[in-house]
């Protein structure tokens, strides 16, 4: 029997990889502008990171995570997210003794068992800052603000995409709207569904992200979290609004948004494609001001965002790649084409010397005609093809042939590398 990848679970080939490379590149790049270092965590952690962190009563948690015990039965999780990872790593070492904001971006596998959909996946990758230290709203604007540079960069046209903003209040504001919640949906309990009716009882915030038709019909005249908040709140959403406002960056209230892990508070927020349909959420991410207490570390504000590669890719893919994603994307410069066996040891130093040099190169082990080697060089996108046959060789010479335009020059084997680096 055949033994396959896992469902949910894709192989990334080699076609898709050079964009994946593009796309985690122009990340790094952006984030970097905006002051943020990058950090690996774990791809395992104890499963009580995220029961602490994300919620337990929360789908990711509740349903969706990969939780095993190892040999010693300690529970472990495959990381379903990273911010709690991140917080962690952030008390863990210390970090907070450095002073200022803690800024740092990940990019990684994460694990959820979800039903598998076009931008839905089992394991998929994301990509996240972090900002930690600082309850400034003008934060939370510099990160949505870092949100749509981000697309800005990779070429997504901003009217394709849209801000969905909404504030969830503090733990104060909490109960109160909790109870309106219970209030408003208690007396809708029967049409809501089983997974709701649950939620009702343990957290009916969770009811507003549930995707069922009737419980999204139902939820429509559901209190707004907006008409809970505190002064305090209220201040904070105000002031990021006007950030956004002198930023110029569109957004749209969204009374509904409250996100599906438990960390956040106030702010919260999506930047979603029209293009994408049902699992349109290009990144989402918000405020988590109790997040490093809740696992055992000081009181410490954070906010960011995460998003999807899966995703990314799918809205990009439509497009023409850019020109650095060109670069990355293209065969080999020069493909060699030795003619026999005793040429291939010239043929291997020629090779070396032009990787050395800079030149990306290569040549044909499979043994085919050079008729066949020849469609293999063009099919790989090279730009030179380099002919060593006997008789060139004997002269201290290759032939090479611009695959563009067809012309051919005889070039001393010695003088190869400076006449490729002098071709554009
Ligand atoms: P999240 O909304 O659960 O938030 O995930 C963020 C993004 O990851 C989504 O908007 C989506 O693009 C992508 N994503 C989630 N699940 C899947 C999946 N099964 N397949 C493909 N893509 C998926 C978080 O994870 C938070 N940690 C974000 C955050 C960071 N909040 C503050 N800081």
């Amino acid at each position: 029997m055949k033994v396959e990848a896992v469902r949910g679970m894709t192989d990334i080939l080699p076609e898709e990889t050079s964009l994946w490379q593009y796309v985690e590149a122009e990340i790094r790049e952006a984030v970097a502008l905006y002051g943020y270092r990058e950090i690996r965590t774990p791809i395992v952690e104890r499963a009580e990171l995220f029961a602490r962190g994300v919620g337990e009563t929360t789908d990711i948690v509740h349903k969706e995570m990969y939780v095993f015990p190892d040999k010693k039965g300690q529970l472990l999780a495959l990381r379903p997210e990273a911010t709690a990872s991140v917080v962690r790593a952030y008390i863990e070492h210390g970090l907070y003794a450095r002073g200022g904001v803690a800024k740092l971006y990940y990019l990684g596998p994460m694990f959820r068992y979800e039903k598998p959909q076009k931008g839905r996946k089992r394991q998929f990758h994301q990509y996240g800052v972090e900002a930690l230290g600082s309850l400034d709203p003008a934060l939370d604007a510099e990160v949505i603000d870092l949100a749509w540079y981000l697309m800005e960069r990779l070429g997504l046209r901003r009217e394709g995409l849209f801000l969905r903003l909404n504030s969830i209040g503090c733990p104060r504001d909490r109960p109160r709207y909790r109870e309106a919640l219970r209030e408003y949906f208690l007396p809708h309990r029967e049409g809501l569904c089983t997974d709701c009716q649950r939620r009702l009882d343990e957290n009916p915030l969770r009811i507003l992200d549930c995707n069922g038709h009737t419980c999204q019909e139902i939820a429509r005249d559901a209190p707004r979290s907006l008409d809970y908040l505190c002064e305090g709140c209220r201040a904070h959403f105000d002031e990021l609004l006007g950030y956004l406002d002198a930023l110029g960056l569109a957004y749209e209230k969204d009374p509904k948004l409250v996100r599906g892990l438990d960390y956040y508070t106030r702010t919260v927020f999506e930047l979603a494609s029209r293009d994408l349909g049902a699992q349109d959420a290009l990144l989402g991410g918000g405020r988590y001001d109790g997040l490093a207490e809740a696992l055992g570390g000081p009181p410490t504000p954070g906010v960011g965002f995460a998003g999807g590669m899966e995703r990314l890719i799918l809205v990009l893919g439509e497009r023409e790649p850019g020109e650095r994603c060109y670069r990355l994307i293209s065969g080999p410069r020069a493909y060699l084409l030795p003619v026999a066996e005793e040429e291939k040891a010239e043929a291997l130093k020629i090779l070396a010397a032009l990787r050395r040099a800079g030149i990306s190169a290569d040549m044909d082990y499979a043994g085919r005609s050079l008729r066949k080697r020849l469609q293999v060089a063009v099919q790989r996108g090279a730009r030179y093809a380099l002919f060593l046959g006997e008789e060139e060789l004997s002269r201290g010479e290759g032939k090479v042939r611009d695959l563009e335009t067809g012309v051919e020059e005889y070039v001393p084997v010695g003088e190869l590398v400076p006449y490729l680096q002098g071709r554009s």
